[in-house]
């Protein structure tokens, strides 16, 4: 194709996509619509009534400047305070359930069982009754990213020894709350854990360590998820009848050719950001993808190491964590195009060293508050495919979806966001057979961005920040995913 066609192409394509009008299929009948937040993000109530310091709380008090505005979560949404307005915001959406994490520190405010946090506890009761008692279930991570601070005194994820104190930390929360939880997260988004705070530097705990920190944190977590799998499996599962699993986050890698280097570097993205956690658990080989033992194995000899950076899995190992998931949760957002380039050159360590593509995003792409997170929402139906085929076709919920502006209470942008990515999920249901049964929306209201701050609102829900009551208002997005799910179809009305 010469240029000035290929320009023309381009073009004609990204008007399309622009200008896609939303589906007027509807959901299937059983499909579950539900809103997520994260204790650190909404909670508040950060030293109250016995909880622990957890690493956010630590990161934002001696690095406020890692933080824009040096903003923290002491009060945030202070949900602590204010659940029941939660639990009616939730009842007016008409959610079928609430994904939102517990807070280990103020439940085991030692991050260890030698002391129970007795109104951490009773917090917790109170709000999956309520949220029980007005017909939404409670979808419950474990873990969000606030890990208790001792535990980080003794090096965090990346010591082995966390395997076995987050396994008795599962089983204290499957004790306390299985009977009325029957929807049970381990971690969320372990990718970012990992490399944003253990590899990369730039979230809590803060260490920079990339080539190396982040792949030993990552596995100790996949133990550690893997060991609350069983423990769930063989000591509650039999009384409680739940189901178990893990957030993971990708955004699509998209080809920036069809030529055979774009396309095998961005298949390599692919299993670098998201196989890394998703290998060893949901493809039928476990382990890590043998594209990452191969590549960081061979940088690593290079480097003068005597072995891999990539911690190896046993035998025993590989089957323990295979399989540990009763369906697929993904937390998936935007999409970048993928160049092949020639390998990083062999020096300093770093994941993306160890990567080694170009990415970008094209600029004709909306974007919205958050540098990272562009609208495309062709690539969420990619995604959903490819998990479908590399991971044998299994039962999806979409943990997180969402966008990001100023936090205005007409929010257009927001809405059309939600009716092109729900667009893409129908098509993806309906016309590729992904069994896709649930979709979250981030998030039920604003709340702290992580080292955002304040700056970015994600919510469909208002909150001023500046009202001691953190009033909560209903954003124009707001009332319409309330419609959405009332009639789960996307526009006034739906082919029946
Ligand atoms: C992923 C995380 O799970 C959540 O905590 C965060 O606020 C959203 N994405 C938006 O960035």
């Amino acid at each position: 194709m010469n240029l000035v066609l290929h320009i023309l192409y381009v073009l004609i394509l990204s008007l399309s996509e622009s200008l896609s009008e939303p589906s007027n299929k509807k959901f299937p009948e059983n499909f579950q619509f539900g809103v997520a937040t994260a204790a650190y993000q909404v909670e508040g109530g950060w030293s109250d009534d016995g909880k622990g310091v957890n690493i956010w709380d630590q990161f934002t008090h001696t690095h406020p400047d890692s933080v824009i505005n040096g903003d923290t979560g002491d009060i945030a949404c202070d949900s602590y305070h204010r659940y029941m307005g939660d639990v009616e915001m939730l009842k007016n959406l008409g959610v079928n359930y609430y994904r939102f994490s517990l807070s280990w520190s103020r439940i085991l405010p030692t991050g260890y069982t030698n002391q129970i946090n007795e109104a951490g506890v009773e917090y917790y009761q109170n709000f999956i009754s309520a949220l029980k008692e007005n017909g939404i279930e409670p979808f419950v991570t474990l873990y969000h990213w606030d890990l208790p601070q001792p535990l980080q005194e003794i090096g965090g994820w990346p010591n082995p020894l966390l395997e076995d104190i987050f396994a008795v930390y599962a089983r204290t929360a499957f004790t306390l709350f299985g009977e009325k939880v029957k929807n049970w997260m381990t971690f969320n988004e372990p990718k970012q854990t990992c490399l944003a705070g253990y590899g990369l530097g730039s979230a809590a705990p803060g260490i920079s360590a990339s080539g190396i920190g982040e792949y030993e944190c990552m596995h100790t977590i996949m133990k550690a998820h893997a060991r609350a799998y069983h423990i769930y499996d063989e000591e509650f599962r039999p009384t409680q009848s739940g189901r178990i699993s893990i957030v993971l986050d990708t955004g699509w890698y998209e080809p920036a050719s069809d030529s055979e280097e774009d396309m095998e570097a961005a298949e390599r993205s692919l299993q670098f950001e998201h196989g890394w956690c998703a290998h060893p658990i949901y493809h039928p080989d476990g382990n890590y993808p043998q594209v990452m033992i191969d590549r960081i194995a061979d940088r690593s000899q290079k480097e003068g190491f005597s072995k891999s950076r990539l911690p190896e899995f046993s035998a025993e190992e590989i089957e323990y964590i295979r399989g540990t998931f009763d369906f697929l949760c993904i937390n998936t957002y935007t999409t970048s195009m993928v160049k092949w380039t020639n390998d990083y050159e062999i020096g300093t360590p770093g994941f993306y060293a160890d990567v080694s593509v170009s990415t970008y995003q094209d600029p004709s792409w909306n974007g919205s508050a958050s540098s990272w997170l562009k609208v495309v929402p062709w690539g969420m139906r990619k995604l959903l495919n490819w998990i479908d085929q590399t991971y044998n076709h299994p039962e999806i919920v979409i943990t997180e979806n969402g966008y990001s502006d100023d936090g205005r209470l007409d929010d257009p942008n927001r809405l059309n966001y939600y009716a092109e990515y729900l667009t893409s999920l129908l098509e993806a249901i309906l016309e590729d057979g992904v069994n896709v049964s649930g979709y979250t929306a981030w998030s039920l209201m604003d709340n702290f961005e992580w080292t955002s701050g304040y700056t970015v609102k994600f919510g469909l829900y208002q909150v001023d920040f500046d009202n001691p009551n953190r009033t909560r208002t209903i954003k124009g997005s707001g009332e319409y995913y309330k419609n959405v799910i009332a009639s789960k179809c996307l526009v006034d009305t739906c082919e029946e």
